[in-house]
């Protein structure tokens, strides 16, 4: 018979990756700060896809939006400001989370309010493909009170 503290180990161990499993944004590494082509207000290129690979965030601080890029292909570009009094966000990549460091609000990778005071899901920008080029409209900001699959956009040869 397995011992109660190995049985319990591997509870929480199952656990653990459960919701790892359940959260799709494991392990986000955060890219340097990248300079997009364009000014904030309109529609500016952030680069190439293969520029970003799966499971990275990218900040574009000049065009104020993180861009994540899943591990399943999809981009979701987050508007840099907090929900709740607009401080600009930091990403700490030990939690995998967009930290506020006003008054510690805290988003998941896809926007959703993790910890409060903020009660919004983070705001995004349309993503779009030009050929292999990523187009981010920061003029269209999408506010969100929750988090939609449709805000995931996929390069054609990424859509699952
Ligand atoms: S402005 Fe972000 S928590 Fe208050």
């Amino acid at each position: 018979m397995m011992p109660r503290r190995d049985f319990l180990s591997r509870v929480w161990a199952g656990l653990g990756l459960a919701a790892a499993a359940g959260s799709g944004y494991v392990g986000l590494r955060f890219l340097a700060s990248q300079t997009a082509e364009g000014n904030f207000g309109g529609v500016v290129t952030a680069g190439m896809v293969e520029d970003f690979p799966l499971n990275t965030v990218t900040p574009f601080p000049n065009a104020r939006f993180f861009l994540v890029r899943q591990d399943d292909g999809g981009f979701l570009a987050l508007y840099h400001k907090c929900t709740h009094l607009a401080c600009t966000l930091l990403w700490r990549e030990t939690d995998d989370e967009f930290y506020c460091p006003c008054h510690g609000s805290r988003f998941q990778a896809d926007g959703r309010v993790h910890n409060r005071p903020a009660s919004r899901s983070l705001s995004c920008f349309p993503v779009s493909f030009e050929g292999d080029t990523v187009l981010v409209d920061t003029g269209s900001l999408i506010e969100r009170d929750q988090v939609e699959p449709g805000d995931i956009v996929y390069p054609s040869e990424a859509a699952p």
